[in-house]
C-alpha cells in the first residue's frame, strides 16, 4: 500500500458542475466551482469588493459575475471587468484552487501539484465503475468508521450485507498501517449470507476495510482469483454537521459487478447507504445533548484511534506495532 497523494479531495461529480455555479465548504472555507472556458474552475467564494458570495451570481461567456455590482472574474480569478468603470481594471485577483477531473469525480488542491489524484483502489485495471453522492449528517472520523466497522452490519444490514441467522464465525483480523493510512485485513470469512452477497460473490478469501487520509474509506472483497468489488468513499466535512462523500463501486469487467449485475446492486448499495445514513444522523442528534460525552472506544473499534491519528496528521500505532486479533462475525 502506498500513501496516495495527501493534497487532493474530492469534492464532487463533475456532471453535477453544469451552467449553475456551485457552493461548496473545502478546509472550512467556501469556494465556488464553476465551468469556464479552461475546464471546471475552482475560486475562493467570495468577492474581493464586498465580500458578496460569487456562487450567487452566474457564468457568462465563462467568466463568473458578482450578483452585487457585477464585478467579473475569469477561470483562474483575475477580475476581468467592473461595470461602469472607464479605465483599465485594475489588477485583482482572488484565490484559485487546482483542479482535476478524473473519471467523471472532480477534485481540488489548494496547492499546485503536478501529482494526480487517488480515484480508487483498482486504478488502471479493466473495470467497471459506478459513481454515487451522498450526503450525510455526522462527522468525518464517524463516517468513515461506520464504512469500515464491520461489526454494525449485523443490525443495521441484517439480511442485506449480513444473513438474518444469528450464526457467527470467528475472524481473523490482521491490521497494519503507515504514513496516511491504516487497513484491517479479514480472513476466516466464509461467504456472507446478505442478499448482496449472496448475488455478487462467489468464496470469499479475504476482506480490507482501509483508511487514508484525508478521508478516503475503502472495502475490498477478495476471492480466490483476485479483487471481487470494492467500494472507495472520499470524504469531506462539509459544515459542522455534515460529511458529503463521492462513492466510487468497483468491479472487474466481466466480473462480479458486470453490467447486468450491477443494475440490480446499485439499488441495494443505495440501501445500505439509507440505513447508515439513518444511524449516523439520529447518532449524531442524540450527540448534541450531551455535549460533554466522549465517544466510547470499544475493543471490537479497531481502526478508530489510528483514523483519529491520521487525521491529525500523525503516523498511525499500527505502523510501528501492526497487531492480530480475532472476533466473531
Ligand atoms: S461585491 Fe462583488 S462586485 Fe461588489
Ligand atoms: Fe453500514
Amino acid at each position: 500500500m502506498t500513501t496516495p497523494v495527501k493534497h487532493w479531495q474530492a469534492v464532487a461529480l463533475s456532471r453535477n458542475i453544469d451552467r449553475k455555479p456551485l457552493r461548496i465548504l473545502f478546509q472550512d472555507q467556501p469556494v465556488v466551482l464553476f465551468r469556464s472556458e479552461n475546464g471546471i474552475s475552482a475560486l475562493a467564494d467570495r468577492c474581493p469588493h464586498r465580500l458578496a458570495e460569487l456562487s450567487k451570481g452566474k457564468i457568462i461567456n465563462g467568466e463568473i459575475e458578482c450578483p452585487y455590482h457585477g464585478w467579473r472574474f475569469d477561470g483562474a480569478g483575475s477580475c476581468t471587468a467592473i461595470p461602469g468603470l472607464l479605465d483599465k481594471v485594475p489588477n485583482y485577483h482572488i484565490p484559485s484552487y487546482q483542479t482535476c477531473e478524473k473519471e467523471g469525480v472532480l477534485f481540488i488542491s489548494r496547492h499546485k501539484t503536478e501529482t494526480t489524484p487517488y480515484l480508487h483502489c483498482m486504478e488502471g485495471k479493466p473495470v467497471l465503475m459506478r459513481l454515487a453522492q451522498s450526503r450525510t449528517r455526522s462527522d468525518l472520523l464517524d463516517t468513515a468508521e461506520n464504512i469500515l466497522d464491520a461489526t454494525h452490519t449485523h443490525f443495521v444490514h441484517k439480511g442485506l450485507l449480513r444473513g438474518l441467522s444469528d450464526d457467527k464465525q470467528k475472524i481473523q483480523v490482521d491490521i497494519t498501517g503507515g504514513d496516511g493510512w491504516v487497513e484491517a485485513c479479514y480472513t476466516g470469512e466464509e461467504q456472507q449470507q446478505g442478499l448482496v452477497s449472496k448475488l455478487l460473490e462467489g468464496e470469499r478469501t479475504k476482506t480490507i476495510g482501509r483508511f487514508l487520509y484525508p478521508g478516503i474509506a475503502e472495502l475490498e472483497y477478495w476471492g480466490p482469483e483476485g479483487l471481487v468489488l470494492a467500494t472507495t468513499f472520499h470524504l469531506r466535512q462539509a459544515d459542522e454537521a455534515h460529511v458529503e462523500g463521492v462513492g466510487c463501486l468497483i468491479g472487474p469487467r466481466n466480473g462480479a459487478l458486470d453490467y447486468l449485475k450491477s443494475l440490480a446492486f446499485i439499488p441495494m448499495f443505495k440501501i445500505a447507504l439509507q440505513q447508515d445514513r439513518r444511524i449516523l444522523g439520529s447518532a449524531s442528534r442524540n450527540k448534541q445533548f450531551f455535549p460533554d460525552m466522549d465517544p466510547l472506544v470499544g475493543p471490537l473499534d479497531i481502526l478508530r484511534k489510528d483514523m483519529e491519528r491520521i487525521l491529525e496528521g500523525h503516523l498511525p500505532e499500527a505502523a510501528n506495532t501492526p497487531r492480530t486479533l480475532f472476533m466473531e462475525l
